[in-house]
């Protein structure tokens, strides 16, 4: 007889998107349901924690309920409860986690703690990516930038990190300069395509011998600023999609030439893309045309859109080989907000 698959609920609320999931042997999506708090963020140009944790705590409860209707379940087929526990904002974290611990009591399921950035490796695997080890994994979000080294096994070495601000925030902090609006990823994305990468020669911090992998974008952020500036101060005509298109080209080059280089230096077989930035067309399409050049035995994969940014199918994903070796939370498990990923 087969046997009964794994249904686990994935909750996450560690930034601005409340998200609730069920997911099926770690694999395969029964519902995923995002609710995303942009719009009320937006006018403040980024996240303001106190509102976050206010709406998480409106939200959680009845998108948890409609992705139990829409994977056809009730809480008592489920196997286990997820939650991620951090990095993230202590607030909007411990409405997450609450919950979390208080289903897990009521329904007597066990509870699942996942590390919100090991999270973001699984979207790759729940699209059915079949992995070469060892890979090379770049997480870009609106809070990290990591290059990580994966083996067969799971164990994550970290490679480098950024020093400064986060791809992502780059993005965000640029846009709001240039009141282009919030998430600024998106927008920069979009507007890019219309510009000249060439156009503006922005600084890349390549770091050196001290740093070959790590990554620094608030050098980068402060010649966006000091360009517009120096530009409006001049009274000169700004070229906004020539700007953008020229600091994307700066950003992703970086991030694009470091990825290689470890993947070369590690003979990485796979390299894998994940967090809110690998939504940008022109990180996936710079990444796939270098690595053809230069190491081309070597696979790309990338989440689909709706997987790369926050979700709580990878947190249930990134929960079920946990659940396999009863790597169990207890109910007096707390917010990490500062939780970091893979040993130096
Ligand atoms: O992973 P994520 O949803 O949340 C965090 O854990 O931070 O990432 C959100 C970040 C934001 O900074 C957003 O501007 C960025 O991902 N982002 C993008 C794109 N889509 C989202 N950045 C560049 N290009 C995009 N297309
Ligand atoms: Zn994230």
């Amino acid at each position: 007889m087969k046997e009964a698959p794994v249904l686990i609920l994935g909750i996450e609320t560690s930034c601005d998107e409340t998200a609730a999931a069920v997911v099926a042997d770690g694999r395969r999506i029964l519902s995923n349901l995002v609710s995303s708090q942009v719009e009320l963020h937006a006018r403040y140009g980024g996240v303001v924690p106190e509102i976050a944790s206010r709406q998480h705590l409106l939200l959680l409860n009845p998108l948890i309920d409609d992705a139990l209707k829409e994977a056809g379940v009730q809480l008592k087929d489920l196997q286990a409860i997820a939650v991620s526990h951090g990095p993230g904002l202590v607030g909007a974290l411990l409405i997450g986690v609450a919950t979390a611990k208080a289903l897990a009591y009521a329904a007597r399921l066990p509870l699942v703690a996942v590390n919100h950035l090991e999270a973001h490796l699984y979207a790759n695997q729940l699209e059915g990516a079949v992995i070469s080890y060892p890979a090379v994994n770049l997480i870009v979000s609106g809070g990290h930038s990591e290059l990580l080294l994966i083996d067969e096994s799971g164990a994550i070495k970290s490679l480098g990190r950024t020093r400064d601000d986060a791809a992502g925030e780059a993005f965000d902090k640029v846009a709001r300069v240039l009141e282009l609006g919030y998430p600024g990823g998106p927008l920069i994305d979009k507007m890019a395509r219309e510009g000249n990468p060439a156009a503006i020669d922005f600084p890349r911090a390549w770091l050196g011998n001290d740093g070959p992998y790590d990554f620094s974008f608030s050098g980068l952020k402060t010649a966006v600023i000091n360009h517009l500036y120096h530009a409006r101060r001049r009274g000169e005509q700004i070229n906004m999609p020539d700007l953008v298109s020229s600091f994307q080209e700066a950003l992703v080059e970086v991030l694009v030439e470091k990825t290689i280089a470890a993947a070369r230096d590690l003979e990485a077989q796979t390299v894998l893309l994940s967090g809110g930035v690998a939504a940008n067309s022109h990180l996936r399409r710079r990444m796939q045309e270098r690595l053809r050049a230069s190491l081309p035995a070597v696979t790309l994969h990338y989440p689909d859109l709706k997987l790369c940014t926050d979700n709580a199918a990878m947190i249930a994903a990134a929960a079920y080989p946990l659940y396999q070796r009863k790597g169990f939370a207890s109910l007096d498990l707390n917010a990490d907000p500062g939780l970091g990923i893979g040993r130096p």
